[in-house]
């Protein structure tokens, strides 16, 4: 039975290392917002999942035209956050430039991505209810076009979480290459092109128009497989992830610690993803306080208590595994 968790909290202390600075912009919605909807939006079956693989999912939205989320004005601030973020930069295998946890350090970053109006509106467009990601770790999220040009600017990957959306801050119709591009295909059918030694084919490869800085694609970004591709000449892109929770936990989390456990800082992460997974477990116990029914089979009752805890199972699994992660992508 779907069941709306309430929405979880930022914390209210920062993590060791981490401090705002004086910022000379509070953010405003009515100065640096401009919310203009999708002209169209596809589907999971559009990208062909078939409806068991759709109904283990939030929703079955798949991915959006480009959307705008900021005003110039919005840009222009926050394009001088991000500018001002970069000296925190980390790389992984996937990425050569990037900041996360960068809501822990711009209060201006971490006001846009925790947003009422902001998540209202991709509420509408995800067609379900979502709240900005209990995991801090996972909002404004800020890739940086890598220093090596023969690098892809991100590789074809399907996404650690599964609602989120990817914003221009840079205006990439003043760049040469660095084009966001998606799969018009499946997450199975991607692997078996990347395992076969194949590239995925260019007539699949979608590169949504974006009119300008400011737009953003609104993704089911562990759905749809999608990258970056080079930049051809080096020139300044930034782009910026923030990522959503759907509000019905009785939906299965789909997050991944493995990967995060490589690449963020492990006193930031494990924290992060006890609350997550405490959260979710939250909303799973109360929808058994709430609906679990009178009767005297035992089997049915320790199940529905197990599967209310399964999530705090998976976390105390998750920090306890000293062994080596691997990162999933799908190549260039
Ligand atoms: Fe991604």
């Amino acid at each position: 039975m779907r069941h709306l968790n309430r929405p979880p909290k930022f914390p209210s202390v920062l993590p060791d290392g981490y401090h705002y600075t004086d910022e000379a912009v509070e953010f405003d919605p009515a100065v640096h917002l401009q919310l203009e909807p999708p002209a169209h939006t596809l589907t999971l079956s559009d990208l062909g999942y078939d409806p068991s693989a759709i109904e283990t999912c939030p929703t079955d939205f798949a991915v959006s035209s480009a959307v705008r989320l900021l005003s110039d004005e919005g840009v222009r601030v926050m394009l001088g956050e991000a500018r001002s973020l970069r000296k925190y930069a980390v790389n992984c295998e996937r990425i050569e430039n990037m900041v996360r946890g960068g809501t822990y350090q711009s209060r201006f970053l971490k006001d846009f991505c925790l947003c009422d109006e902001v998540t209202g509106f991709i509420s509408d467009i995800f067609g379900t209810a979502v709240a900005p990601h209990s995991m801090p770790l996972h909002l404004g999220h800020l890739n940086y076009a890598p220093d090596d040009l023969n690098r892809a600017v991100d590789k074809w990957h399907h996404d650690t979480l599964s609602l989120d959306y990817v914003l221009m801050l840079s205006d990439p119709n003043h760049l040469d290459g660095g084009n966001f591009q998606y799969f018009m295909g499946t997450r199975d059918e991607a692997k078996q092109i990347a395992e076969s030694g194949q590239s995925i084919p260019e007539e699949r490869a979608v590169s949504p128009e974006f009119p300008g800085a400011g737009y953003a694609i609104v993704l089911h970004g562990n759905m749809v497989v999608h990258r970056a591709t080079q930049l051809t000449r080096p020139a300044e892109r930034i782009t910026l992830v923030n990522g959503y929770v759907p509000l019905d936990t009785a939906i299965d989390d789909v997050c991944r610690f493995p990967d995060l456990s490589l690449v963020d800082p492990h006193h930031v992460l494990f924290t992060e993803w006890a609350r997550h997974k405490a959260w979710l477990s939250m909303g799973r116990l109360q929808a058994l306080v709430d609906e679990i029914p009178f009767t005297d089979n035992r089997q049915v009752i320790t199940q529905h208590l197990k599967d209310a805890i399964a999530d705090i199972e998976t976390a105390i699994s998750d920090i306890n595994d000293t062994e080596d992660a691997s990162m999933i992508h799908y190549g260039d």
